[in-house]
Parts: C-alpha cells; sequence; structure tokens
C-alpha cells in the first residue's frame, strides 16, 4: 500500500532510509529494467517460508486488455501452471491450461484461433474455453474423455484489464470485480502503466497496508499513517488522512484504498490531484508476482497547470512500491510473527486473509490460522 507525500515535505523526513541506497543509483530505464529483473542469490521458495503460503482464490490480471489481440494464441504463467489465453471471433478472452491432452504441445506457442476455439499446432485438435476438445480433423471420432471440459478457467474483462478466476478446487466466481468508469471516461486519462516483478509471497504486499511503522523506515515519512481499516468479507477498506506538503503549502490529502479478494485493489488520492490507481497483483510462482499499476487522472489537472503536481503524486507512489520491493524480494514468510504495540493491524488483516487460502479450510488450516491470531 503506498501513502503520498510530496517532495517538497523530503525535509521532514527523520528516519535514515536503508532501501534508498539500493535505488539511489537506478536512474530511467535501468530502474525500469530493475523493476522485472530477476534477482541474483535468489534463496529457494521453500527456506523463505513460500511454500507454506498456497495462492489464494479470487479475481486476478491476466494482462492488459491491449496485450490479448484476436487471432493469436497467448502464452502465460500464473499460479504455477502454463496457460494459454486467445480472444474468439467474438471478441471474448479465454484461457485453458496451456498443455494439449493429446501429446502435450503447448498450445500457447503457435496455437491457431478458429473462429472462438483453439487449435493446437501440433496436430489441430480444437478445445472450446471449457478445455473441452471439439474437433480432431483427420479422425472420425473424438476421445471421448476428451470431450469433457477440463483446464478451462474463468474470464471476465473490466477496467481496461482481461480477468481470470482462480480457484484451486475449481468453485465459480464468488464475488463481482469493482468496476470504474473512469477507465473508459475520455475525460480522464489512458492508463499509465507501471508494473514489478516481486520475487515474494503476494500475501507480503497485501500485508503492507496493515503495517504502520514501515512507513517511516522504508518510505521516509515524517509520521506514521493513521489509517481506518475495516474487513468486510472479501473486501478490505482503507482510509487515510494526510496531510500533505505541496509548493502551495500543506493540504489535507485523502488516500481511499480497498482490496477486492487478494488479487484486486484501488487507491483513490484526493487533495493534491484527483489520481485512480487500479492495480492488479498476480502469482506465476510461489515467490514470484507480476504487479502492474495502472494509473488514471481527470485530464484537467493532468494536462493543465497542475500536471507537474500530478505526475510527482504517481512518481511518489511508484517510487514507494519501488523501496517496498527491496524488502519484499529477500523477506521470509514468518507465520508467527512477533507483532508488537504500534505495528499496525497485521493480526487483524491475516486473519482475513487467510480465508482466501482455500487448502487451508480443512482442520489443518484451522489450526494454521488460530496459531497465526494467537
Ligand atoms: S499434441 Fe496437441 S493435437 Fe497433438
Ligand atoms: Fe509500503
Amino acid at each position: 500500500m503506498v501513502m503520498a507525500h510530496d517532495h517538497a515535505s523530503s525535509d521532514a523526513r527523520t528516519a535514515p532510509v536503508a532501501v534508498w541506497k539500493v535505488l539511489g543509483a537506478l536512474r530511467g530505464d535501468e530502474l525500469k529494467n530493475w523493476r522485472v529483473a530477476p534477482i541474483e542469490n535468489k534463496v529457494s521458495a521453500e527456506e523463505r517460508g513460500a511454500l507454506d503460503l498456497p495462492y489464494p482464490y479470487g479475481w486476478y490480471v491476466l494482462c492488459y486488455s491491449d496485450e490479448l489481440p484476436s487471432g493469436e494464441a497467448k502464452p502465460l504463467r500464473y499460479f504455477g501452471k502454463e496457460l494459454a489465453a486467445w480472444r474468439g471471433e467474438d471478441g471474448k478472452a479465454r484461457v485453458i491450461d496451456a498443455y494439449c491432452r493429446h501429446l502435450g504441445a503447448h498450445m500457447g506457442y503457435g496455437g491457431r484461433v478458429n473462429g472462438n476455439d483453439l487449435e493446437c499446432p501440433f496436430h489441430a485438435w480444437r478445445y472450446d474455453e471449457t478445455g473441452a476438445v471439439v474437433d480432431v480433423p483427420y479422425s472420425k471420432s473424438i476421445p471421448p474423455q476428451a470431450k469433457r471440459p477440463c483446464g478451462g478457467w474463468p474470464t471476465a474483462e473490466a477496467n481496461g484489464f482481461v480477468w481470470v478466476w482462480y480457484h484451486p478446487m475449481g468453485e465459480a466466481p464468488m464475488w463481482d470485480i469493482d468496476v470504474f468508469p473512469e477507465t473508459s471516461d475520455p475525460e480522464w486519462t489512458a492508463y499509465d502503466r507501471y508494473e514489478w516483478l516481486v520475487h515474494a509471497p503476494l500475501q507480503f504486499m497485501a500485508e503492507n497496508a496493515a503495517d504502520n511503522a514501515h512507513f517511516k523506515y522504508v518510505h521516509g515519512t515524517a509520521t506514521y499513517p493513521d489509517a481506518e481499516v475495516g474487513f468486510d468479507g472479501h473486501r478490505r477498506t482503507g482510509l487515510v488522512k494526510a496531510k500533505m506538503g505541496t509548493p502551495k503549502g500543506e493540504i489535507d490529502g485523502r488516500i481511499a484504498n480497498a482490496s477486492i479478494g487478494p488479487g484486486q485493489s484501488w487507491t483513490r488520492f484526493s487533495g493534491i490531484s484527483e489520481t485512480l490507481l487500479v492495480a492488479g497483483t498476480t502469482p506465476i510462482d510461489r515467490d514470484l508476482v507480476r504487479v502492474r499499476f495502472a494509473f488514471t487522472q481527470p485530464r484537467s489537472e493532468a494536462e493543465g497547470p497542475m500536471a507537474g503536481l500530478a505526475r510527482a503524486l504517481i512518481r511518489d507512489i511508484v517510487k514507494q512500491f519501488d523501496q517496498d520491493k527491496v524488502i519484499w524480494d529477500r523477506q521470509r514468510f514468518v507465520e508467527r510473527a512477533l507483532i508488537c504495540e504500534g505495528d499496525g493491524p497485521i493480526a487483524d488483516f491475516r486473519r482475513w486473509y487467510y480465508q482466501f487460502y482455500a487448502e487451508w479450510a480443512g482442520p489443518e488450516g484451522q489450526k494454521a490460522q488460530a496459531k497465526a491470531a494467537a
């Protein structure tokens, strides 16, 4: 989670911020490349406790809508699985497990779109969106087993993204994606996009919002944020009211944010410059997550006399994510974290978040939850 502060307030920073050393030397493209580069001396997922955390269920960003043109298959890897995505003739995005059930070709590489179906590049078996084989062009019959749906993923399209629903036991979607009219409003700017590969379990990123003390030591804010946090079913909401230093003096800033399950979150900044951040966090493997930040602002502010401030706000939010990444990339999961007064609602957060670990729903999982909450 991010908390805005303007550059002008940097004089008020009191804590020595260790991670700035790592980032200070990176400029322009170097910094952009650093965000998605592999890391050296990466410790195994097992040693970092990442294998103790399953993939939580929910809606996740698969890609931007414009990254999935019609007519060609796209290879993707998420949730520790190889996937093949395509857009049918009808314009609908579809996703199935990538390996063909015939002889195992990867259909994301060279798979052809045939009508609304996907054709394997090896022997042209044809799959529909449920993962059922609907045609074997050179054979009079389709093996009955192949006709059964298998490996199809529920998809949706909203806010300029293609979304996929993940559930380890194949449960159907349990909630809707939050939709923002601003993302298709011509009065608002086209997305300003940022992307990271974070070498950590997804939970670390979400937990950041409940971690009050780190704002000072990682982000260099002068004070600890005073955040109202709410948990309601699959939603977590937050509201931060903060004084923000600007060249025009101090103003009252407001940062409202929410997570809708583990994969979707948004943040609305008001005060300095109206900004909507739509974020997607999608696990690739247990210790690797792709993060997308997409910003939109009213054109009147982003392109008017306030443009400098509007850009600075985005720069600052992105910088804060860079700072967090330095920690997350090397952090290990501590199940029985030693939480102390002033840390923020980390235990509440975990209690809420653990509902999305479907594998933990059994007796073992409940034990783990009780232990974590203790
Ligand atoms: S491997 Fe896909 S059709 Fe043979
Ligand atoms: Fe942070």
